[in-house]
């Protein structure tokens, strides 16, 4: 049973990266361009359930990643609570995201909004046109938001 849970959240540390690795490879997440300190984690007791990062391109662009919580722990508001902890702790703006469509409303309660994707920062740009390009994005429709 996982009621009464009490999941803590931190920065990651090398000890953690195994399973974050595990939970993106399990969940299809963003593994590209991997750094550790980046990442913040939520955990039950020793067990990882869920992470999240900024992904910080060359220019300098910002873009909220790899956000994956434990299919076991999915809609306990543990994917919630990792983007306050991340909007909190990582003051810089504007950060990007990219997701589906039929997420817009889950980012928008955190203050996310819709940007046309002509105007994301050019390598941000081509990291968009890269997703277009696979053979899933056909049937989804992708959506890139800000924070400001
Ligand atoms: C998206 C994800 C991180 C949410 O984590 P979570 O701990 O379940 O999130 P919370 O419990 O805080 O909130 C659940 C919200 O996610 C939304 N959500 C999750 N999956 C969704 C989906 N496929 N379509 C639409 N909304 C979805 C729910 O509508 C819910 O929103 P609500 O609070 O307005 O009802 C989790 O479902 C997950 O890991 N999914 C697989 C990986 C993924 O899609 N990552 C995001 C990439 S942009």
């Amino acid at each position: 049973m996982l009621n009464n849970l009490n999941i803590i959240y931190s920065l990651a540390t090398e000890q953690d990266q195994l399973s974050i690795v595990g939970l993106l490879k399990e969940l299809a997440g963003d593994r590209s361009n991997f750094d550790i300190a980046r990442f913040y984690v939520a955990k039950d007791g020793d067990f990882l359930v869920g992470c999240i990062r900024t992904k910080v391109f060359v220019s300098g662009t910002r873009e909220l990643a790899s956000l994956a919580v434990n299919k076991n722990y999915q809609g306990r508001g543990i994917g919630s609570e990792l983007i306050k902890k991340l909007l909190l702790t990582e003051t810089f703006r504007p950060i990007y995201l990219l997701t589906s469509a039929d997420k817009e409303n889950f980012y928008k309660k955190f203050d996310f909004n819709i940007i046309n994707p002509l105007e994301l920062p050019s390598e941000f740009k081509k990291e968009y046109e890269k997703i277009m390009g696979l053979p899933f994005a056909k049937d989804l429709q992708v959506i890139a938001m800000i924070i400001k």
